[in-house]
């Protein structure tokens, strides 16, 4: 099967830094992150209880779920803390041209 095409989501210039922006893309809610003049994008879905981490803090390269506090690297998902150990779901992306890309897996048959 062939991979998905990159799509442009928002534009890299309207995700505040140290912040983030939600977005909606097919039904899915992604989280748009910036860090560190990174830009990461991720489920707006903690790996914890399902929750949204829309509004929650964004720093060094990780943000806080604000319903529990557990912690994700934004590059890889990775859970860090006691709560749960099953990373986010994470995005490949890129920016071109300021515009950020990504590329959301093809659904599951
Ligand atoms: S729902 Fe995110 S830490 Fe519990």
């Amino acid at each position: 099967m062939s991979q998905p095409e990159y799509q442009t989501i928002a534009q890299a210039a309207d995700v505040p830094t140290n912040g983030s922006k939600l977005v909606v893309v097919d039904g899915r809610e992604l989280l748009i992150c910036s860090s560190r003049d990174e830009i990461h994008v991720v489920e707006n879905k903690c790996s914890h209880q399902d929750q949204p981490l829309d509004g929650g803090r964004v720093r060094n390269g990780y943000i806080f779920c604000p319903v529990h506090g557990m912690r994700f690297k934004l590059a890889t998902g990775e859970a860090i803390g006691q709560l749960t150990r099953v990373p986010l779901c994470v995005f490949d992306s890129r920016i071109v041209g300021g515009e950020v890309q990504v590329r959301l897996e093809a659904p599951a048959s």
